[in-house]
């Protein structure tokens, strides 16, 4: 027994100095990895003119930003792709316009690559028939950061396999306000979760980052988008320093530890000063005493919206200089700096920390997407993980008289538009910027996968009419319409729109509840909704959140094939009221108590 117990020690201290010896061994590696990284971007520099250099910070659009030749002329650094007409039909043509834009920067005397960037912020959402996971806030449902690392590292393959090497997620938030539009973009309300889920994504995302299979994450919208007064999108953030330290910027402390290549400017103001603007926390905190080597990327025509070439004192390293900003950004910022309103050694440290990047990801060793990956797009594989996410992101808030499980040998019948609609299940950032209301290519309906599992007739009352003849459960899928950025904002201190379910969906749950069917709701929405008096009307309640093309999941869980795993990433208000004092004048009013706490969740078991 001594012996095994000595063994067993000298056994490990051995694998330990072997873990030490290769760790550092690694270190070493990665070390002289940087140095050589560092020269190269060092001895480029040195060759760059201001013309080069300006080009190197400006990102514009594959389209109506640029004219023939101006990714060559304009020494363009980036191009981006979010809403707007497509690079192509199907993936080689994206590839092919990508390689075509890459051509031209690479004709260029220096011939630095051109970084593409994408708003893939739920698996590549710009591309129909990619994989779409859950939207951030039902990955914070599912709490589990191994899931969060495959699903990014899906998105990363995804990504590249589109053209892309540089992501604009995941975004880090941490809303204090569900009127927020922008709720479901982010994992929780907790710093703790949205912490540990970063992290996760980060290391999905970006891998060894010069792999092919890899991309450059961003974690935004530095800092303080999701605590805006009254949830309002790009409204003011009146917190205390103190606050903003210990509770907004861990995640970002967390993202630069990962190594994450680039950080989001934010629209909002932090007591009344431009996110884009501010130079303490971009230059003096996240550079600084952060530590990040990183860009700092500003948002959509940051440079017109924030001040101009403020920003770049600032510390934004690349702006998107899109939707006609393009001429007065490039000549406003050269002219800044001609006449020394912006430091020669600002523009130098903002190129080298594009250069760095580029360098970091491989690019000008493999400018060019692998053509390789298009195969991968929205594959099985991939979608068993996503329809797992979609199962672990569940919340199950209420099940009485045994209405889950569903039944696989009872009639059901299924209830409402939203059952039937991968558009409605995913949400904005998906197809399009602002959602769809149409079905996409390659995804799954709720109803779809319920009609897969179950052994017996399913009926389909699509419009609520009532047709539900014999059947022993109804499954009312009701929520939200997709919606992104502003546009899902409740109405700041106003609240000129709903916080509960829409009238018609409300009755659609009111008229099944009064026909003797068990009645089981399934609610889609990128945030807890004033739902008190529905789920007192059922016998069973699921916050679906934004599940994605897997609807199939959530037909798994409900038949029981799986349990429920979700616990809810934000409290669930009890009223209207609750969502005025949460947060804005009544902030954390102690004497608010939500229907749900944070971390509610039920389970089979
Ligand atoms: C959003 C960002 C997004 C960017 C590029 C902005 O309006 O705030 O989250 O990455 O657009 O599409």
């Amino acid at each position: 027994m001594m012996f095994m117990k000595w063994r067993h020690s000298a056994i490990m201290l051995l694998i330990n100095a072997c873990c030490f010896s290769s760790c550092q061994q690694q270190l070493k590696e990665e070390i002289s990895m940087n140095e050589i990284i560092e020269q190269k971007v060092d001895s480029l520099l040195a060759q760059m003119t201001l013309e080069e250099k300006v080009g190197q910070m400006t990102q514009v659009r594959h389209f109506d930003d640029i004219s023939d030749n101006d990714i060559a002329s304009k020494f363009i650094g980036s191009v981006i792709h979010t809403q707007g007409p497509l690079p192509g039909k199907g993936a080689a043509e994206w590839q092919s316009k990508f390689i075509e834009l890459q051509k031209q920067a690479l004709s260029t005397r220096l011939a630095i690559p051109l970084l593409f960037g994408v708003d893939a912020v739920h698996g590549q959402n710009t591309y129909e028939g990619a994989t779409i996971f859950p939207h951030n806030i039902g990955l914070g449902a599912a709490g589990n950061p191994d899931l969060v690392e495959r699903t990014a590292a899906i998105t990363a393959i995804e990504a590249q396999a589109t053209g892309f090497t540089w992501v604009f997620s995941p975004c880090v938030a941490i809303p204090y306000n569900e009127k927020w539009g922008r709720v479901y973009e982010a994992f929780s309300e907790s710093t703790e979760l949205t912490t540990k889920l970063t992290k996760a994504s980060i290391r999905g995302h970006q891998g060894e980052l010069s792999e092919r299979e890899t991309v450059m994450a961003t974690a935004k919208h530095f800092v303080g988008d999701g605590s805006t007064d009254f949830g309002v999108e790009g409204g003011n953030t009146s917190l205390s320093s103190e606050h903003v330290t210990q509770r907004l910027l861990p995640p970002y402390q967390a993202a630069v530890k990962e190594g994450v290549g680039s950080v989001m400017a934010s629209f909002n103001t932090l007591d009344g000063k431009s996110m884009h603007a501010h130079k303490a926390l971009i230059t003096d905190t996240l550079k600084g005493s952060m530590g990040f080597d990183g860009i700092v990327v500003s948002d959509w025509k940051g440079y017109s919206r924030f001040g101009e070439t403020g920003i770049i004192n600032a510390g934004i390293d690349m702006v998107m200089a899109v939707d006609g900003d393009l001429e007065d950004y490039q000549s406003g910022l050269k002219e800044a700096v001609e006449n020394g309103t912006v430091p020669q050694e600002r523009i130098d440290d903002a190129v080298k920390r594009i250069l760095r990047q580029k360098y970091r990801l491989g690019l000008f060793d493999h400018p060019f997407p692998d053509t390789t990956l298009i195969g991968k797009i929205g594959i099985e594989e991939h979608r068993a993980i996503a329809r797992q996410a979609v199962r672990e992101s569940l919340v199950l808030l209420k099940n009485d008289n045994s209405a889950l499980p569903l039944k696989k040998k009872a009639k059901i019948v299924v209830v409402g538009e939203f059952a039937d609609n991968s558009g409605f299940q995913s949400g904005g950032w998906t197809v399009n910027w602002q959602g769809s209301t149409e079905s996409y290519k390659g995804a799954t309906t709720i109803l779809e996968g319920i009609k897969d599992l179950s052994e017996a007739e399913v009926i389909y009352d699509k419009d609520g009419s009532g047709n539900h003849e014999g059947a022993e459960a109804a499954v009312i899928v009701v929520g939200e319409t997709p919606y992104a950025e502003f546009f899902g904002d409740i109405g700041g201190e106003m609240d000129l729109f709903q916080h509960t379910l829409t009238e018609a969906h409300q009755n659609l749950i009111e008229s099944y509840r009064s026909k003797g069917l068990k009645v089981v709701v399934i609610l889609i929405s990128g945030r807890p909704l004033v739902t008190t008096e529905q789920i007192e009307q059922s016998d069973a309640f699921v916050a679906a959140w934004l599940p994605g093309s897997e609807g199939d999941g959530i037909a798994q869980v409900l038949f029981g094939d799986h349990d429920f795993k979700g616990k809810l990433p934000h409290s669930w208000p009890k009223s209207v009221e609750d969502y005025k004092g949460k947060y804005g004048p009544n902030f954390w009013d102690d004497s608010i108590e939500p229907l749900f706490p944070f971390g509610y969740g039920l389970s089979y078991r």
